[in-house]
């Protein structure tokens, strides 16, 4: 990291649903040992908390106070981070695709996001901070100096996904889930509040044909073709 930076420097990775920005944000931040937020977390455990309670999805009012005393908290476990809502691990429950279709449901709701906003800034302190989502570029660190946005075409995203959760004892079929990416696009993309698209100053980044490692690498090389660090 350059001395000169007043500030904890950010890298904003933003993208759709199984763009493998999770995954890329994990291995970049390890490789760095700067911090990680995965601000689809929020909005999952928001959704899966607001079902619990018996929130309506479109009670904004009712959402912004839960998303406010949201009692949510990360612990790093194994290399592995372990999403808890009041102290129990729900790391695993939060990842169903049902649980997702919540997430992007009250994601667009503007009350909630502005319920998670300072909470989402509040990840980012020193030695730096990798924060993966939607709108980490346009809206909630505007000022990161680097800005990746990662995509993939959805047919690929879908399989990706399929394989991911068939690994993890899911059931699911690839077409349904081609079908999912492209519904949630849709809403991410179309809604009022932080839709998803590139920041004007983001590189994109079209992992369709790519490795992990590849995308990895082209972010890090970036990194420090920026002084972000001394050497990737
Ligand atoms: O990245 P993910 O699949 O865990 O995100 C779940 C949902 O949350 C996704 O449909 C959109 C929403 N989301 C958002 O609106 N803004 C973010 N910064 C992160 C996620």
């Amino acid at each position: 990291m350059t001395q000169t930076q007043a500030q904890t420097p950010i890298l904003a990775i933003d993208g759709p649903s199984s763009s493998g920005k999770g995954t890329v944000a994990r291995i970049v931040a390890g490789r760095l040992g700067w911090h990680l937020l995965d601000s689809g977390a929020l909005y999952r455990v928001l959704g899966f908390h607001a079902e619990q309670q018996g929130v309506a999805l479109d009670d904004a009012e009712a959402l912004q106070a839960l998303a406010q005393r949201l009692p949510v908290s990360f612990r790093e476990q194994g290399g592995d981070t372990q999403v808890c809502l009041n102290g129990e691990d729900v790391s695993r429950e939060i990842r169903d695709e049902r649980v997702g279709e919540l997430a992007s449901r009250v994601a667009i709701l503007q009350p909630v996001r502005d319920a998670l906003l300072a909470r989402q800034r509040d990840f980012a302190e020193a030695p730096g901070l990798v924060a993966d989502g939607r709108d980490m570029g346009t809206v909630v660190f505007t000022a990161a100096p680097l800005k990746i946005f990662l995509t993939a075409s959805a047919e690929e995203r879908g399989r990706r996904r399929y394989n991911q959760l068939k690994e993890k004892g899911f059931g699911a079929t690839l077409p349904a889930l081609i079908e999912d990416i492209r519904a949630r696009d849709d809403r991410d993309m179309q809604r009022e509040v932080a839709p998803l698209k590139p920041a004007d100053d983001a590189i994109v980044i079209d992992s369709t044909a790519m490795t992990i490692d590849d995308v990895v690498n082209r972010i890090l090389d970036e990194a420090a073709r920026r002084a972000l660090v001394q050497s990737a």
